[in-house]
């Protein structure tokens, strides 16, 4: 390599030196240039044989079949452990089966999304203060890690459109990752998981979403629920509510005790004009809600933190 930036150099002189060629008498000049272009020559085929030397240099092929167990030194410990789904991760998976048994298709979200799938598409005028309650982080190219899984809403209602057109609904869930700007604490985190819930048809109402939202938690935590619903605002439902279910006392929970799971409502008939649906003929109602907090419940876990710890003594234990 040292003797490759050597030629280099050598050949950066011989150009200067050919730049001199000005200053040579006539006479001269054809005699300087050929002497000149002699020795370029032979410095350039110097360069070519050091280059091609350089990328003969032997390289062992990688097995990349061979048995690996990243954290401890082969071969004592093999067959080494293999690593296992993370808590989340399975918990989506059953939210997306109960899902799909009624009928919804599944789609997934973004980890970068851009201005017009994070608010405008969903109604929020510009300049309007709702954007602020999504405070969440930004690339320096100005995208977006999206601070909730309804920036999928304008993609799903584009992708299944069609069904509108052959007599059927759309319905699909999208679970995915979100961002905020969060201090965080155990109820808090900057990264945390989402599920969206997205259906329209021509005569469908809020009393068929409620049914759909209390078939699914009896179906997660297997038992009755008790439900229960409070106004609530979202610039692209109307109206929208705030969803809850009484925390069951297997799972801790005393009479009374309500627990926000969700925000729902109708879509806004703008963001369904915005999709190309027409909201003179099509209904619609949508839901989002945090995964995280439906875990939590379920194993009765005090700290949001745990999920994106890495903690292997926590991940072991699910
Ligand atoms: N995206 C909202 C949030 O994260 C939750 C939500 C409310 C989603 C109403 C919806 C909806 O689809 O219709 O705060």
């Amino acid at each position: 390599m040292a003797e490759l930036e050597t030629l280099k150099q050598e050949l950066k002189k011989i150009n200067a030196e050919y730049a001199g060629i000005r200053d040579v008498p006539a006479e001269k000049r054809a005699e300087f240039g050929r002497e000149i272009n002699a020795r370029k020559q032979e410095i350039l085929a110097k360069i070519a044989a050091a280059e091609k030397a350089a990328m003969d240099v032997d390289v062992t092929p990688i097995d990349i079949t061979a048995p690996t167990a990243p954290n401890e030194t082969l071969p004592e410990v093999y067959p080494q452990s293999f690593g296992s789904k993370h808590p989340l991760m399975q918990e989506i998976d059953r939210v997306t089966e109960i899902y799909q048994m009624m009928g919804f298709d599944v789609m997934e979200s973004r980890q970068l999304d851009d201005e017009f799938h994070m608010f405008d598409s969903l109604n929020f005028a510009k300049e309007h203060p709702a954007r602020d309650g999504y405070d969440t982080f930004r690339t320096e190219e100005g995208l977006i890690p999206p601070a909730h899984t309804s920036t999928m809403q304008h993609r799903a209602l584009k992708k299944y459109k069609h069904n509108l057109d052959e007599g059927k609904a759309i319905a699909v869930v999208i679970p995915g990752r979100v961002h905020r700007n969060e201090d965080v604490d155990a109820t808090h985190e900057h990264t945390f998981y989402q599920c969206e819930g997205v259906y329209v048809s021509e005569n469908c109402n809020m009393g068929n979403m409620l049914g759909i939202l209390r078939e699914f938690f009896e179906k997660y935590y297997g038992q009755k629920l008790n439900i229960r619903t409070q106004p609530g605002y979202f610039p692209f439902t109307e109206p929208s509510l705030e969803f809850m279910i009484e925390k069951p006392k297997t799972l801790g929970g005393k009479k009374g005790d309500f627990l926000e799971m969700l925000g729902c409502g109708m879509i806004h008939p703008n963001v369904l004009k915005m999709a190309g649906i027409d909201p003179t003929k099509y209904h619609g109602f949508a839901w989002g809600g945090g995964m995280d907090r439906l875990v939590m419940l379920k194993y009765g876990l005090d700290d949001v933190r745990y999920f994106e710890s890495g903690n292997l003594n926590f991940l072991k234990e699910f």
